[in-house]
Order: structure tokens, then C-alpha cells, then sequence
């Protein structure tokens, strides 16, 4: 093991703070010894602050419509090949029926931009599955809205926001959209998230094309401004029917670093170990876990649909039942010396 290199490790572990160089260093190195020292350490801070629980979040797609046209994304508008479906009022319902029958304390409802769904029927759907459930916890993922909008949501009793920032230099998110999205709006709505209250996710994928160590370190200093509660992290995966269908899909090592990277920085961030990386690795989920990862989000979508919600080639899971990925997950954890959480899963700061 190189010394340099554990010394860099702490230092970021002790001042929470990286330096470009630091994590250029890091990127360039490929020791394997090194970089199980990373994840050793990144783990040893998520155990300190999780205790070896990992909160499971059951992910409920409701939606494949989406108005955007994003250039990674299987869903996006202009993708002919895609079977669109909406799953109505009652079988979200129902999904969170059988999700909470599992065991089940937070659901993700998580869609593309589809105007069908107006902020009254979010609001709608939101404060239905909370009378059935009062003490469950929703988390949105529906992309971006007025602030307005988001006020509105958080009033029906939503409390937590998934909004990936994607990259935050505007010249990559322009390599990576159509010139109708920015990223300063991408930003101005999470930070609206944050003042209305929310419990915020951002987060990017690893390995979209253009992207570059300088990029990623741009990233981390947005987050440092945000302060999220959560950060989403994925390797970027090609779907066939994308322009980026030729594009190399992102490391899943390289994931894996940024991952306990940012453990060492936030120690107390939600920090899941993401279905792209488990279909990018048979065991991605676990590595990721292993790297100061604490949360999953397994699939309660209804078999019908899951094969329909395809953002990326390869998706895992797409034909198993919610009960199934439970128990597969349950499994997975034990294996490594982890379980799942009883409780709703909360960022430390918002613990009730
Ligand atoms: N590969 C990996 N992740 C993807 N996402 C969208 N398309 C892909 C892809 N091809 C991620 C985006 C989005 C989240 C819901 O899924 O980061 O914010
Ligand atoms: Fe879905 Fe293993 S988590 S089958």
C-alpha cells in the first residue's frame, strides 16, 4: 500500500473535504490494496453513523411518459421503441399495499415528466397512500416543476425529492441534453427543494460521455454547497435506442471510489448502492455497500410494467416479483455482514 495514498484517504476523512489533485490521485491510481483501504475506511464511517443498517426504499415507476429528451435516457420522448404505460391511482396504491406488507417504510414514486400526472393528482396520490399508511415516508422522483408545485407536494406529505443535478458544469450538461434543459434550472430546483424543506437527493452517473475528473470534481463542490441528504451515484449504462447507444458504459471501480469518496466527505448522506450498479456488476450492490453505501432501492413496480421502464440496457430485476428482490436483498445483505433497517430511514438530521 502506498503511503501517499493513505495519507490522502484520511486527510479527506478528517477534514471532509477533498482537493482536485487528491482526487485526481486517486482516479489514477489502480492498486487494488489502496483502494480497499478507501472502502475500508469509507465503511468503517457509514457503520459508525449507520450501525450496519441499510434502509430500503421500495421504488414504485408509475410513469414512462416524459416530455424530455435527454440523450442517456431509454425513456426519453423521442424513443419510438418504448411501450408506454401509466400505472393508475389504485395500483400505485396497491403497490404500496403489498410494499408495506413487506416491510416497506419509504416509497420512491419515481416517473418521467408526464403531464397526465397534474400536481393534483401527485397531491392526490400523495396524501392517499399517507391516509392508508400515516407513518410511511414518500420520497418523489418526478423531475423538474415550479416551486409552486413542489410546495404543493410537500404540503400533501411528501417529504423527501430525488432530483439528480446529472453534471454540474453547464457545458457537460449541454453535452448530455437538448438545448430546452439546463443545468441552472436543474440546480435552482433543488435548492427551491431544500428552502421548501425537503429531504433533497441529487446525484449524477459515472461515466457519461464527456465527462472528466475535473467535471466530477465540480460535482463534489456543488454538493458541498447543497449539502444534500442524499446522493444518487451510477455508472451510466447505453441504451440501444439512445444517440449514446455506441458510448462505453461508465466503471463500475470508478463508481465505487466516487461512492466512498463521498462517504469520507458526508459522513451522515444517504448514499444508495444503485440498481445501474448492480446491473453493471453482479454484485455492484454489495461492492457498493462494502464502499460506505447504506441504502437500496428495490422494485415495487408491478411485473407488468418493469420491463417497460428500461432507462438503461440490461436493467436487473425487471422480472422479479417485489416479495422475490425482498427476500434476494435481505439475503445479499447478510452475506456481507449487514440487514435492513426497521425504521423509515431518515436522513440523521431529520430523525423523528
Ligand atoms: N444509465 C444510467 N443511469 C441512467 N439514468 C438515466 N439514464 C441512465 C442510463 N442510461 C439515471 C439518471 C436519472 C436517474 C433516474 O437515472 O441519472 O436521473
Ligand atoms: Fe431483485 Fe435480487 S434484488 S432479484
Amino acid at each position: 500500500m502506498k503511503k501517499e495514498f493513505v495519507e490522502i484517504t484520511d486527510e479527506i476523512k478528517n477534514t471532509n473535504n477533498i482537493t482536485k489533485q487528491q482526487l485526481k490521485y486517486i482516479f489514477a491510481d489502480d492498486d487494488k490494496e489502496n483502494e480497499e483501504y478507501l472502502f475500508k475506511t469509507a465503511r468503517e464511517v457509514a457503520d459508525k453513523v449507520f450501525n450496519k443498517d441499510v434502509y430500503l426504499r421500495g421504488l414504485i415507476e408509475f410513469t414512462n411518459y416524459c416530455k424530455n429528451d435527454c440523450y442517456y435516457c431509454g425513456i426519453r420522448c423521442s424513443n419510438r421503441n418504448a411501450d408506454r404505460y401509466r400505472l393508475t391511482e389504485e395500483e400505485i396504491l396497491s403497490c404500496c399495499d403489498m410494499g408495506e406488507k413487506l416491510g416497506f417504510k419509504t416509497f420512491v414514486l419515481q416517473g418521467g415528466e408526464d403531464a397526465f400526472f397534474t400536481d393534483d393528482k401527485i397531491c392526490s396520490i400523495v396524501s392517499g397512500i399517507k391516509q392508508k399508511n400515516p407513518d410511511c415516508a414518500i420520497t418523489l422522483s418526478i423531475g423538474e416543476k415550479s416551486k409552486e408545485s413542489y410546495q404543493r407536494f410537500f404540503d400533501a406529505g411528501a417529504e423527501r425529492y430525488l432530483l439528480r443535478h446529472e453534471t454540474a458544469n453547464e457545458e457537460h450538461y449541454a453535452m448530455l441534453h437538448p438545448a430546452s434543459l439546463s443545468g441552472a434550472n436543474r440546480k435552482n430546483c433543488l435548492w427551491n427543494l431544500k428552502e421548501i424543506g425537503f429531504q433533497v437527493g441529487c446525484g449524477i452517473m459515472i461515466g457519461t460521455p464527456g465527462q472528466t475528473v475535473d467535471y466530477i470534481y465540480e460535482d463534489i463542490c456543488f454538493m458541498k454547497e447543497l449539502a444534500p441528504h442524499m446522493i444518487g451515484i451510477g455508472p451510466f449504462i447505453a441504451h440501444k435506442d439512445t444517440p449514446f447507444r455506441d458510448k462505453p458504459n461508465g466503471s463500475v471501480r470508478e463508481t465505487l471510489l466516487l461512492l466512498a469518496i463521498l462517504r469520507l466527505i458526508f459522513p451522515k448522506v444517504l448514499l444508495p448502492a444503485t440498481t445501474a450498479l448492480g446491473t453493471a456488476d453482479m454484485l455492484g450492490r454489495e461492492k457498493g455497500i462494502l464502499a460506505g453505501a447504506n441504502v437500496m432501492m428495490p422494485n415495487l413496480s408491478p411485473v407488468s410494467v418493469r420491463k417497460k421502464y428500461l432507462l438503461y440496457d440490461g436493467k436487473i430485476c425487471t422480472g422479479d416479483e417485489a416479495a422475490e428482490c425482498n427476500m434476494c436483498l435481505r439475503r445479499r445483505l447478510e452475506n456481507i455482514g449487514y440487514h435492513v433497517a426497521e425504521s423509515r430511514g431518515d436522513h440523521p438530521d431529520f430523525r423523528k
